[in-house]
């Protein structure tokens, strides 16, 4: 079968589309026919060896799909660590989920990554629940890289909560575009500090909850985003920095910081199928979509990744796998 291969660890340029062998299930395993593969920052990660439990290349590349469960015909979507990006993959049953009647393999590609992590961002946040029983004002979340697969996903699911979003990005064309899937508050991030921008519009006071995914500097920058009893959901590095952050600013205004890794908790059978009775409700009622920003061949990864890389895609990139 035709895969694309991380034939040595590098930049987006090493994957190769190639031969490779057919996958063999091992007991219990599905094995699924791939038409589509999501691309997430974790890939771009994985090529250049910073990506935490993935073997030593040569490997085959991709985290998430969808495509044909052999067995019985039905269109699915899922999850793995790696070997999605191929025409078949061999993977757990417990995390393929059905493709939502009337969605291409594109948008199935586009969803498991971004609405679990972005479902557990808000469940950590300790935000979920019914809106109308909560008391008093709606919550605020700032939602960095808002424009980008897990942000948009985000945005979704804060807009069903009623929450009031602020979210960064580099660029006003991209948080033009966020703004219509229910953005509040868009900071150009090039333009204005964004501590800055959250003390003024939330009269000095901050916000319940930050998506943090940059790493670095912004850990601590997003601490001081908070209002008392705030939290700062920590799941990324986009940077490459590490987080720079002094635990004495979080005494002030009890405030915490939590972390969130999906690869982590998807080993937790009960929290994902918890997680998939929530997200595949809000599906069912028409209330999330993924956002696809780029299709591309498979034979253009290099390309997808970059995309990525480069701070140039909106929503989801995925890569076209297999016909039709
Ligand atoms: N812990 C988990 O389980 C988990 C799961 C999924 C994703 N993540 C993390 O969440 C983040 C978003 O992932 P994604 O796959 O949805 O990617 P994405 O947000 O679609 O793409 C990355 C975006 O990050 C922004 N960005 C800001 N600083 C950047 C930098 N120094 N280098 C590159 N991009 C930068 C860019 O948007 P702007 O130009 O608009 O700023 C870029 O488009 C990543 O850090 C990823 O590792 C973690």
């Amino acid at each position: 079968m035709k895969a694309i291969v991380i034939s040595r660890l590098g930049g987006p340029e090493v994957l190769e589309v190639r031969e490779a062998p057919d996958p063999l299930p091992e007991p219990g395993q599905e094995l699924v026919r791939v038409e589509a593969g999501g691309v997430n920052f974790a890939d771009v990660l994985t090529v250049q060896g910073g990506y935490p439990g993935t073997p030593p290349p040569p490997l085959v590349a991709g985290r998430e799909f969808a495509g044909v469960r052999e067995r019985d015909g039905q269109r699915v979507m899922g999850y793995a660590q790696w070997a999605a990006f191929a025409e078949r993959i061999a993977t757990r049953p417990e995390l393929l989920w059905p493709v939502p009647p009337g969605w291409s393999a594109e948008e199935g590609a586009a969803f498991p990554v971004n609405y679990f992590t972005a479902y557990f961002a808000y469940w950590k946040a300790g935000l979920l629940g019914d809106p109308a029983r909560r008391k008093g004002e709606p919550p605020r979340v700032l939602i960095h890289a808002v424009a980008g697969g897990v942000g948009t996903a985000a945005v979704q699911i804060g807009k069903l909560l009623g929450a009031e979003m602020y979210g960064t990005s580099s660029s006003d064309d991209k948080l033009a575009r966020v703004q219509e899937l229910g953005l509040q508050h868009g900071i150009n991030y090039k333009q204005r500090d964004y501590e800055d921008a959250i003390k003024g519009l939330t009269h000095g006071e901050g916000v319940d909850a930050v998506f943090e995914m940059l790493g670095g500097e912004h850990v601590g920058k997003s601490v001081r985003c908070l209002r008392d009893f705030g939290r700062v959901i920590v799941y990324g590095a986009a940077t490459g920095q590490r987080a720079e952050l002094d635990t004495r600013m979080l005494y002030a205004k009890g405030a915490s910081v939590h972390g969130l890794w999906l690869t982590y908790l998807s080993a937790k059978r009960e929290l994902m199928d918890e997680a998939w009775k929530q997200l595949s409700a809000w599906t069912s009622q028409g209330h999330l979509h993924p956002v696809v920003g780029h299709v591309l061949p498979m034979t253009q990864a290099t390309a997808a990744y970059r995309l990525l890389l480069e701070r140039r895609n909106f929503g989801k990139v995925v890569l076209r796998l297999t016909g039709p």
